[in-house]
């Protein structure tokens, strides 16, 4: 991490935006409890993001689409109580504001207020001009997210990589020229093709965070356990897995269990 900004008490969306302007890559991470967000926020990542993700790597769901809002809230509120440095981020949960700018700005709100979170995330472009400048009126920094946005899975079909044909590029490129004018503070980049990402991170002024985006974004993003190989079903070609906790997790389990069975826990040491 660069010196200039590894010594910032509590990162802002400000200080994205100046990471941005001077050339210093941000990482963001996922996180849903407070363990783990205690951990990540100590290793010096510059934000969290409570992803509605949560809903398939928590819940067991196949998709985003299940997770509620009290759901959100209630890992939104574990990850804060973790967190002393990183900006905490929350993706409002699908139902809960497309196409309803009023039931938009109450959830960006009951997030706030609920969880005690610093900004908000939504998926898609010019349809949620409304309900970005509401919230923002209120006061609530959001992030915008485009490319692969998984809470319209079923009007994709597939989780292949987004906007390869020109028609599909250039609308992208509208949308995120859009969402910075209406005041977002950044943009998440999935699954799009590396040139585009460029294209889009030099026409915009806010940063970009990618995942599966390629190395021209202003920052990066991974879902906590796809990187720590919890979840080793997982494996597209975006994604480099740091540990292999699956491995480590399984092994300390099977001890465990050997130990009891053999009696060899507890032993004279641990037990009063
Ligand atoms: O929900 C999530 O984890 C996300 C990231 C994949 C960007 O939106």
């Amino acid at each position: 991490m660069s010196t200039q900004f590894s010594q910032i008490k509590r990162v802002t969306t400000h200080q994205l935006q100046e990471m941005k302007n001077s050339g210093v890559k941000i990482s963001m991470l996922t996180a849903y409890d407070y363990s783990m967000a205690k951990l990540i926020d100590e290793a010096g990542v510059d934000t969290i993001l409570v992803g509605d993700s949560a809903s398939n790597v928590m819940a067991g769901n196949e998709t985003t689409l299940p997770i509620t809002l009290d759901h959100m809230i209630y890992h939104a509120k574990s990850v804060i109580k973790a967190v002393k440095r990183a900006l905490v981020i929350v993706d409002i949960p699908f139902g809960s504001y497309q196409g309803n700018s009023s039931e938009a700005l109450r959830s960006a709100i009951r997030i706030m207020k609920e969880s005690g979170a610093h900004a908000v995330k939504m998926e898609g472009g010019v349809e949620i001009k409304e309900s970005v400048e509401r919230i923002l009126s209120a006061g609530v920094p959001v992030m915008g997210h485009l490319g692969l946005t998984p809470q319209s899975i079923y009007k994709f079909g597939t989780y292949t990589v987004r906007a390869k044909d020109q028609e599909e590029a250039d609308k992208l490129l509208r949308d995120a020229v859009a969402l910075e004018e209406y005041g977002c503070f950044g943009i998440v980049l999935e699954k799009i093709p590396s040139q585009l990402t460029r294209k889009v991170s030099e026409s915009i002024h806010i940063p970009t965070i990618g995942i599966g985006a390629g190395p021209h974004a202003d920052g990066q993003v991974l879902v906590m356990h796809d990187m720590l190989g919890i979840n080793k079903e997982f494996n597209p070609r975006f994604l480099r897995r740091y540990a292999d906790l699956e491995t480590v997790i399984t092994e300390a389990v099977s001890n465990y269990i050997k130990d009891i069975k053999s009696k060899n826990f507890p032993n004279d040491e641990e037990s009063y």
